[in-house]
């Protein structure tokens, strides 16, 4: 461990000696052995270690992933203690305003830590400081294609901390739906009969949550609220990389938990009459209680009729309970999806007239800074679970 410092002559936050520069891979290790009692959960350090490491191969992360560390500049490479760290992942997104829709691309925000030691004295701060100037500056300096018009993070700190530097809250609710047993999925539940469900396995996701029509599906909507209301509409890409980034994740830890079970090759289940689908990932907590099944991303048609919007609503509580009966195979909790449209709400109401939408106040607080004009109002839409990191 790097221990140039001690206790006595820790800098201020606010010290023109402390810079935000990237980790050296050595650096890189020690940062997240630093932050893995926070977030090793259940695995000892070196599996979540060998955890990181997987993840860093994905496609998703493996040229877009930088891990950043807040150090004095006067001490040397792969010897600088760590006052604070977090890293960075490229994303590619897509932008309209007034009608006119582009590409961009933007960034995610995650593993903000300070350890115990060190907290309170300003490091964090400093840090997210030094970052927002970097994600302006980069704006200034990459082609039009390139942009990376904003940056987003999911803030387990509520929804204050991170405000301060512009990464402004956004809709952060859910609906939690218990597991269920086969004897409980084999029952009737709903006055009505539910459709029958396709189970999807990744290439099935591939084809009907990531393909080029549902993106320019997603472009027009973008550009059609653009037409309606001032300010950018914005949207992280439903790219197929995020999928096999949370994949990797779930499939690390099953091996890990869960060795003699086979890999879990079902990655989501829709309805093809209905034409709506979702994918989900499983999350492995510190406790069963947390585990949680996410649906990470639905995709549906907007229904034109009476008849459509039942059709559509019918088919989303039988992918929900699909969805319960799997989250109970792999010992999970609860099914939980973020910020539910009102077709969802119907979908949940049919299964159970009791659930209450959750509106988060403290964790995974979905939030957004825009570099672009202050003053703009930007909508973020298709704010699903997909785009966390
Ligand atoms: C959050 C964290 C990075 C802050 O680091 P730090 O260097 O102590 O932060 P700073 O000294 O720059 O700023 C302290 C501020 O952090 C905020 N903060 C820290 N922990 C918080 C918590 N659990 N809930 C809400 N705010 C919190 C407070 O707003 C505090 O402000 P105050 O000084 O006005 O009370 C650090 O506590 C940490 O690593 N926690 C565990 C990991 C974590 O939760 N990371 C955030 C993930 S989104």
């Amino acid at each position: 461990m790097i221990t140039a410092y001690s206790g006595a002559e820790l800098p201020q936050g606010d010290s023109p000696e402390l810079v935000l520069a990237q980790a050296t891979p050595k650096e890189r290790t020690e940062s997240i052995k630093l932050n893995s009692t926070e977030w090793k959960g259940p695995l000892d350090v070196d599996s979540y270690l060998a955890r990181e490491d997987t993840l860093l191969q994905q496609r998703l992360t493996k040229k877009g992933l930088t891990c950043w560390i807040l150090v004095d500049r006067r001490e040397p490479e792969d010897a600088r203690t760590i006052f604070s760290s977090c890293e960075t992942y490229k994303k590619t997104a897509i932008v309209a305003c007034g009608g006119k829709v582009e590409d961009a691309s933007a960034h995610g925000v995650g593993s903000v830590y300070c350890r115990p030691e060190f907290r309170g004295k300003g490091y964090a701060k400093r840090m997210l400081q030094e970052l927002s100037k970097k994600v302006d500056a980069w704006l200034a300096e990459s082609d039009r294609r390139e942009r990376p018009l904003f940056s987003i993070l999911f803030s387990d700190i509520g929804k204050r901390f991170y405000a301060q530097f512009g990464w402004i809250p956004y809709s952060s609710s859910h609906f939690a739906l218990p597991s269920i047993s086969k004897e409980e999925y084999s029952s009737q539940v709903t006055m009505v009969t539910l459709p029958e469900v396709r189970e999807l396995c990744a290439e099935d996701v591939q084809r009907c949550i990531c393909s080029t029509d549902v993106v320019r599906k997603e472009r027009e909507l973008l550009r059609v609220a653009s037409m309606h209301s001032p300010g950018s509409k914005v949207a992280i890409t439903p790219d197929f990389n995020h999928f096999l980034w949370h994949w990797a994740r779930e499939e690390f830890y099953s091996h890990k938990l869960y060795p003699d079970k086979d890999t879990p090759i079902l990655k989501g289940a829709g309805n093809d009459d209905a034409k709506v689908y979702c994918a989900w990932n499983r999350n492995f907590g510190a406790t069963p209680e947390e585990n949680t099944l996410y649906i990470l991303r639905w995709v549906y048609n907007e229904p034109t009729s009476p008849e459509e919007t039942e059709t559509t609503v019918k088919a989303m509580a039988a992918i929900l309970r699909r969805a319960q009966l799997e989250a109970h195979e792999w010992n999970m909790a609860n099914v939980e999806f973020w910020n539910p449209t009102s077709l969802l709400e119907r979908a949940v109401a049919l299964l159970d007239p009791s659930a209450e939408i959750v509106h988060r106040e403290k964790s995974s607080i979905a939030s957004l800074r825009w570099s672009g004009n202050p003053e703009e109002n930007v909508e973020w839409l298709c704010n699903e679970k997909y785009a966390w990191c």
